[in-house]
């Protein structure tokens, strides 16, 4: 039986890469795809989940959440990686979104619906999940896991010197998930920094004459140069991408049981994400926390999820 998925994105490049592999695995039922506001406002990520939707037009078309405004206004957003509509500045087309639930709804919908048997996989910051919780918190317990692509555990963040992305964006949200009481498990920047992928994707990728092929030949060159300008690096990390192979491949990562929570407040650490690895912990393991991974087959199956040749 294929896994049901609930997809939580901000795309964003490597938000866009991670819908390419699921919306095509047969492995997976991709219930819904829910937007979040990150790495661009809120209304450009619904359009941005609905464009990419539509231009792959995947055999099932999952529902569609639409991102609520922020209780904050975002601290920042993605610009500098993923381009001012968040895809590259590609400014897909896209068609009046049909019906416009709110992510919050689509999420808790999705779950009540099938308990214990949903999978989100959360790649943006943890707005909606934690509004959703916060709403019902019984369905904390009735989601099956959640994996997060966040944080960060020993290595230094990537917003900030000490707070990675996703949960820089909104704390709060992320504290509340990772005090709930649901089953989760990180995939941090220390894991996803690892892979790097060269230009030579390119030749790796289905021809221009698949939806994925052509979808991801105009949004990644920008990200490309964006990598080359930002950080001097020929190449770029698909932090999204890891995390959704950690969720339907946790055979290729190892993770430990750690206790994680966030800081609101810090006036330079504000979005850390903090682990209690005293000798003698204090804090209940709240968590699991990839910390390895087979390198090479995780690349494979990027690859192959994208309908690619593997290497
Ligand atoms: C995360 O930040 C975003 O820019 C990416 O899409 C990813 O979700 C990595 O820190
Ligand atoms: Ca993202």
């Amino acid at each position: 039986m294929p896994k049901k998925v609930i997809l939580d994105v901000d795309p964003g490049i490597d938000d866009a890469m991670a819908l390419c592999i699921a919306l095509f695995d047969p492995d997976l039922e991709v219930v819904a795809v829910t937007a979040v506001g990150g790495n661009c406002p809120p209304d450009q990520a619904t359009r941005n989940v609905q464009a990419v939707i539509e231009q792959l037009d995947p055999p099932r078309w999952p529902r569609v959440g639409a991102a609520s405004p922020p209780d904050h206004d975002l601290p920042v957003d993605g610009r500098n990686l993923h381009g001012l509509d968040g895809l590259g500045g590609t400014n897909l087309e896209v068609a009046e979104l049909r019906s416009r639930h709110p992510s919050e709804k689509v999420i808790a919908d999705a779950v009540r619906a099938a308990p214990d048997a949903v999978t989100i996989v959360a790649l943006g910051p943890l707005t909606n999940i934690a509004r959703v919780f916060l709403r019902d918190p019984e369905l904390a317990s009735l989601v099956g896991e959640i994996v997060i692509s966040g944080g960060t555990v020993s290595g230094p963040g990537n917003i900030t010197p000490a707070a990675e992305f996703n949960i820089f964006c909104d704390p709060e949200s992320a504290r509340e998930v990772f005090l709930s009481p649901s089953t989760k498990t990180l995939v941090p920047l220390d894991v996803t920094n690892q892979i790097i992928l060269s230009y030579d994707l390119f030749n790796r990728l289905p021809d221009e004459s698949t939806k994925v092929g052509k979808l991801l030949r105009e949004i990644l060159p920008p990200a490309f140069r964006a990598y080359r300008q930002e950080f001097g690096l020929e190449g770029i990390h698909v932090h999204d991408s890891v995390a959704l192979i950690a969720a339907v491949h946790p055979e290729l990562f190892v993770t430990e049981e750690m206790a994680g929570d966030v800081e609101t407040m810090g006036e330079l650490t504000c979005g850390a994400t903090v682990f209690d690895r005293r000798r003698v912990p204090a804090w209940r393991h709240n968590m699991e926390v990839a910390v390895g991974m087979d390198k090479e087959k995780v690349v494979q199956q990027i690859i192959r999820g994208l309908g690619g040749t593997p290497y």
